[in-house]
């Protein structure tokens, strides 16, 4: 679908920061830690605000893993985004169509985990790229609704 130097022109802007396609203010790491916290305490009191910023904390997590060639981390991420998007604040709207995105965006996080595992970074960094693409659909649905 994309040649080398496509894929190598996706990775560097990618590598210079998501925001490219979701652009919101920076999160810091400590975030995302009270997060799993307070999911491993079974507590829900992150608005939902902080809850989607975690998305953005793993993402980012995920950069870092393209970057180094570091499937493992890559695949967690994977795991991480999907195991997101089945916990109940995710789904603030139950229209059809969102849960559609959801259900896409999962399937994207399920084969960028496929991905990772074959080790093969130009196939991984695509199926990166499909996971942004979810993002950014969803996130389009939403401003214009
Ligand atoms: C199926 C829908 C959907 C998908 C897919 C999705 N999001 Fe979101 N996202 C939302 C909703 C809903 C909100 C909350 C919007 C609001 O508060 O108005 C949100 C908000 C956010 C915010 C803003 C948090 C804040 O309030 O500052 C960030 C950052 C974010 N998402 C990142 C991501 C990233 C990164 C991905 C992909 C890895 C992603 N989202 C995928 C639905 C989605």
């Amino acid at each position: 679908m994309f040649s080398k130097p496509a894929v190598s022109v996706l990775l560097i802007c990618f590598l210079c920061e998501v925001p490219i396609f979701v652009s919101h203010a920076p999160l810091n790491h400590e975030q995302g830690k009270v997060f799993q916290q307070q999911q491993q305490d079974q507590e829900t009191t992150l608005s939902t605000s902080d809850f989607m910023k975690v998305k953005l904390d793993i993402t980012r997590e995920i950069v870092g893993g393209l970057a180094m060639a570091d499937f493992t981390k890559i695949a967690q991420g994977a795991e991480e985004l999907k195991k997101l998007s089945l916990e109940s604040g995710w789904n603030v709207l139950t229209t059809p169509d969102y849960l559609q995105l959801s259900a896409e965006f999962r399937g994207s996080t399920d084969r960028l985990r496929q991905a990772a595992a074959s080790k093969n970074i130009d196939g991984t960094t695509l199926a990166y790229f499909e996971v942004t693409l979810n993002c950014v659909r969803c996130h389009k649905y939403i401003r214009d609704k």
